[in-house]
């Protein structure tokens, strides 16, 4: 599986989770996780998005094993550092050591990222910005 459709696969399902934890708390009137919420949504859903849009735009980047790393690593960041905010703010202080591991996790995807974006951009094979039909 490319990249780009690992991206989109995964933020789909992580948005899904996050809305239903929307949903619970504006049901119970109970909003102790909704920073785990909100990180759930702007790491999982936003930020893995946008990789699968990155991704999909460069054709050998997107069939590359090291991209599919990158967005492994950041959607089990995501996991674990959304269960750990939304311990701790439940009160399970124990989560704290949990959190900050998840969070070292989730800068190392995005320092993988980075060295993407910044490589030289000789070693970056963009894919057509224009698609063209051949007429019949
Ligand atoms: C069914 C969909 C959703 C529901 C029902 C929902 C519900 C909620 C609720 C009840 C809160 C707590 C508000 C508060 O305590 O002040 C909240 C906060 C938040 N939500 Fe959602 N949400 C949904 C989808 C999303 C999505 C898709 C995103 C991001 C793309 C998102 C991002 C956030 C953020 C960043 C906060 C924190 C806002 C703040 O700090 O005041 N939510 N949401």
């Amino acid at each position: 599986m490319t990249a780009s459709s690992l991206s989109f696969r995964l933020a789909v399902l992580f948005v899904i989770v996050g809305m239903a934890m929307g949903i619970g708390m504006a049901a119970t009137q109970d909003h102790s996780i909704m920073p785990a919420h909100a990180h759930l949504n702007l790491l999982g859903w936003v930020s893995l998005f946008l990789f699968g849009i990155y991704y999909e735009r460069r054709p050998a980047l997107d069939t590359s094993r090291i991209a599919v790393i990158q967005v492994m690593l950041w959607s089990i960041g995501t996991v674990i550092l959304t269960i750990a905010v939304a311990a701790i703010h439940l009160g399970y202080s124990a989560a704290d050591p949990v959190a900050g591991i998840s969070s070292l996790i989730v800068l190392a995807a995005m320092l993988m990222f980075a060295y993407f974006v910044f490589r030289p951009a000789a070693a970056i094979q963009s894919g057509p910005t224009m698609r063209m039909t051949p007429a019949e």
